[in-house]
């Protein structure tokens, strides 16, 4: 390719003093003429000591290297912020905008004909993607790979199902002090991301199914020799991709998204999916409605035995074929927008092709379906419909969702009466109380938990059951919220509801008693109170403090946050490109 033709001459070949100056000062690095006459390849680091899930990063960004020497680019490698989900406080769902912000701008800012993003951990790709939509120069997702299927006493563990579920056993007592510092000590045990069917596993999925990672990059554990020689072939790509000019735009689309939306259905993806797709939509100027991801979830069969709707890791699922056989499966079915372009150069008709079909083995038999199988034939589904439904009614006039295929089946249809939290320090000071009024069957609401209620949509919405009920051996009920619950997490948790209540949503006028109904088939959540007293109610309301930032990035974001169904990205970012 003509050397004038590259993005990165406007730095290195600039006739202009700027040139000489560029030059010589990526000549103090090392860097010869030869290398800045090459395409620029960025490489978006995002390892940190503080991010457990994107430790594997400095190891995988030398292989990354290694591909685009091969291919005759010169790679650069630049740090972005790095959201650890762990670690930070209050939620790092705060701060996925701001690293948006960052990567894009650097992208941008800097002389590089493409970008490798090496991102993992929950927030980490969606705000890469989101970057990297809107500056639109050739990009392609490589993942750091889920950890290794954790070890408890003979079991398999995926964190962070299980972290929860022996937590709840703790609290409940019935698991020992001592069986739960041996959880403590095994159930996370490599580099990688949560290894179960939460946020990171769903987006590194659903980068393949938009074409923008290479093919199985989603379930190779970190730790396998396979992901370096996966991230070495992502290097030699991504200097065809600087040549060939493959750009997000390219491969974001309309019919790209609908495949995503199917495949998070097929894997029964987290619901912070929803989210994060529809704010990776907006970027490129396309709308994702709920109606959209609820008529593809009835559409779509449920095909993978993954926790926590079901009962394996990605680990187990690269075995059976990784992402590549679930999409070979819908594709069979004719459920995907086979000529959809990938960052492969071929269409995803055309990377489907190589994927053999599904055997005959336990593992991933077509004429098998036992508790062992994993990948699940389209005639055989685990369920007729995709993992989350979008409820509408009085209490969410613009939407929530529901995880249908991780929650209890006798609470699909439910009534109850109310026990409402104002926020999170009520929810902190009562859920435990003796004296609280609760039953297995009331409905817990927990309000200003939305994007600028808390601010920033914490994972709050998977309530815990009270110490009393679950002493009692309740393990589920139906929960209520504007808040986000980790993808990772089993139970009747209804999330995003939108419009937020401390925006003067309908969820911050339910009161303690009031009955609520819940019908996710019918697709209903119904506040049994009359429009009357509603507004009599209303008229009463105050915004929370939560509004009123005094400065700095928590006012920005409360200032220009968008609502759950508009994908609570920053107003101001929403289009396509500058
Ligand atoms: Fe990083 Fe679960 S904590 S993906």
């Amino acid at each position: 390719m003509d050397a004038t033709t590259r993005r990165s001459d406007a730095w290195f070949h600039d006739p202009d003093m700027y040139g000489f100056v560029r030059r010589a000062f990526a000549k103090s690095m090392g860097y010869d003429d030869a290398d800045l006459a090459r395409p620029i390849i960025g490489i978006a680091q995002t390892q940190s000591d503080l991010n457990n899930c994107n430790n594997n990063f400095d190891e995988l960004a030398e292989y990354v290297k290694r591909g685009v020497w091969q291919a005759g680019g010169t790679p650069l490698e630049f740090p972005t912020i790095s959201l650890g989900e762990l670690f930070m406080k209050p939620t790092t769902m705060l701060w996925r905008n701001l690293m948006a912000m960052d990567t894009e701008e650097m992208i941008r800012a800097h002389p590089l004909d493409a970008v490798v993003l090496l991102g993992n951990c929950d927030k980490t790709v969606p705000a890469q993607m989101m970057g990297a939509a809107s500056a639109n120069v050739p990009a392609l997702i490589l993942t750091g790979g889920p950890h290794l299927s954790g070890r408890f006493r003979g079991q398999s563990l995926g964190a962070c199902s299980d972290c929860r579920r022996f937590w709840a056993e703790y609290r409940a007592g019935t698991l020992s002090e001592e069986a739960l510092c041996e959880v403590e000590d095994g159930i996370n045990r490599s580099d990688g991301h949560c290894t179960v069917m939460g946020t990171a596993s769903t987006m590194a999925a659903i980068a393949e199914g938009l074409g923008w990672a290479l093919p199985y990059n989603a379930a190779i554990p970190a730790p396998d020799a396979r992901r370096l020689r996966l991230a070495e072939a992502a290097g030699r790509r991504s200097v065809a991709m600087a040549s060939g000019g493959i750009r997000p735009s390219d491969i974001l689309t309309q019919n790209s998204f609908e495949n995503a939306i199917r495949l998070m259905m097929a894997l029964g993806g987290s619901t912070n999916a929803v989210i994060h797709l529809t704010a990776v939509a907006g970027r490129r100027g396309i709308q994702l409605p709920l109606e959209l991801f609820d008529r593809i979830s009835r559409e779509t069969p449920f095909l993978t035995n993954l926790q926590p709707s079901g009962a394996f890791h990605m680990e187990q699922l690269h075995e059976a074929g990784g992402v590549p056989a679930v999409m070979k499966e819908l594709a069979r079915g004719g459920l995907l927008h086979l000529e959809e372009r990938t960052i492969t150069g071929q269409t995803i008709g055309q990377v489907l092709e190589r994927v053999a079909p599904l055997g005959a083995s336990a593992a991933d038999g077509t004429g098998w379906c036992g508790p062992d199988r994993i990948v699940y034939p389209l005639e055989q589904p685990i369920d007729t419909e995709g993992g989350i439904a979008v409820l509408r009614g009085n209490l969410a006039p613009g939407g929530a969702v529901i995880k249908q295929t991780a929650m209890s089946a006798h609470l699909r249809k439910h009534r109850g009466r109310a026990v409402v939290y104002a926020g999170a320090a009520d929810l902190a000071h009562k859920i435990d109380d003796p004296s609280l009024d609760v039953t297995a069957d009331s409905v817990l609401v927990l309000q200003n938990a939305g994007p600028k209620g808390a601010p920033g949509m914490p994972e709050a919405g998977s309530l815990p059951i009270p110490k009393k009920l679950l002493a009692a051996g309740v393990r589920d009920m139906l929960r209520i919220s504007d808040a986000r619950m980790s993808g990772t997490a089993f139970g009747a948790v209804v999330l995003h509801v939108t419009p937020e209540a401390a925006v003067g949503g309908p969820l911050g006028l339910v009161r303690d008693g009031d009955w609520i109904e819940v019908d996710v088939g019918a697709r209903r959540l119904h506040l049994e109170v009359s429009d009357e007293e509603l507004a009599r109610r209303r008229s009463e309301w105050q915004p929370p403090s939560s509004l009123r930032q005094a400065r700095g990035y928590s006012r920005l974001y409360v200032d220009h946050v968008l609502q759950a169904d508009q994908g609570a990205d920053f107003d101001f970012l929403v289009g396509g490109d500058a």
